[in-house]
């Protein structure tokens, strides 16, 4: 990245964390970007239906459709909105206004698909957009953010206001290293940044878990970070049949191996990890069912 625009970004975090402090005292939504270096790995999938695997954890969770140009979020949750994210950055609609309902109580914004506009923000654009997420606690526990794919000050701009970021990447020599491209944009901004790891599209668990390594140790070794490998997901056939029927695998095949790899993910997340996975888990895993009821007013 050229020196100003890297300043410019800077400026920008800045600019919006100091809103976000000043709006909200206490950070109270987990805000997390989901990325990837090369397009077409997964991303949109993976938000939606963690998104799923969380909201059924217990978690309101807010998904947000910001691969701006190339929003489809709505596209594979089956969705309408009448507004979208353009109606926001036109000034026309505020965010909280704009969110629909998805499945399982998932809460969705959707994008603004093919609009050039969307997709070359100017940057006091992106400030108001990023600190206006602020207004949203009170809306989610978790705001799940697609962006696109690649580096642009966009993707970086939503990563570096976010609490935490997942990075997607499939096995594909080209996929990793992209990945790792935009594990180093992101590095080089901020050297404390939370990234998580995610292998999409894995023959197997062992491949999953040697190619995360390989990521893992070289961002060790040349950027000096530490990546949390977050999980794998197997290709499976369930996940295109999901999206031609426009519902996410996790409600349309729960039981694939693509939905038992995300609810492995989700529980990580919220650490709730595999290691407890038999008393503790069993246990948490009733609380959270129990809140989830609760909260649904059902209990
Ligand atoms: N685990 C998987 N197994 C098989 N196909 C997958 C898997 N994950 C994603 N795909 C397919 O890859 C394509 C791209 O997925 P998508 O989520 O749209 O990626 P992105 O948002 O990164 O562009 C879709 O056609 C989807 O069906
Ligand atoms: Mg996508």
């Amino acid at each position: 990245m050229i020196r100003d625009q890297a300043e410019g970004l800077r400026e920008l975090v800045k600019r919006s964390k100091d809103f976000a402090a000043k709006a909200r005292p206490a950070r109270l939504a987990r805000i997390i970007s989901v990325t990837s270096g090369k397009g077409g790995v997964g991303k949109t999938n993976v938000v939606v239906n963690l998104g799923i695997g969380l909201a059924r954890r217990g978690s309101r969770v807010l998904v947000i459709d910001a691969d701006l140009g190339l929003a489809n979020v709505d596209i594979v949750l089956g969705l309408t909105s009448r507004y979208n994210l353009y109606h926001v950055i036109k000034g026309e609609k505020k965010l909280q206004e704009i969110i629909v309902d998805g499945p399982e109580g998932l809460k969705v914004i959707a994008g603004g698909a093919g609009i050039r506009e969307l997709a070359n923000l100017s940057n006091s654009q992106r400030v108001q957009f990023i600190a206006s997420m602020s207004e949203l606690d009170d809306y989610a526990d978790i705001i799940l953010i697609d962006t696109s794919a690649g580096i642009s000050q966009n993707v970086l701009g939503f990563v570096l206001a976010s609490d935490e970021a997942i990075v997607v990447t499939t096995p594909e020599p080209t996929a990793i290293r992209d990945a790792y491209g935009i594990i180093k944009a992101i590095a080089l901004e901020n050297k404390d940044a939370k990234i998580r790891l995610i292998v999409n599209m894995a023959a197997n668990p062992q491949e999953a878990e040697d190619v995360a390594s390989r990521i893992e140790m070289v961002a060790r070794q040349f950027l000096d970070i530490g990546l949390d490998k977050l999980g794998y997901i197997l290709r499976d056939p369930a996940v295109p049949e999901s999206v031609l029927k426009q519902k996410p695998f996790m409600v349309a095949y729960p039981t694939s191996k693509a939905s038992k790899c995300v609810e492995v993910i989700a529980d990580r997340l919220l650490g709730l990890s595999e290691e407890d996975t038999f008393k503790p888990k069993g246990f948490k895993g009733f609380i959270f069912k129990f809140v989830s009821l609760f909260k649904k007013g059902v209990a």
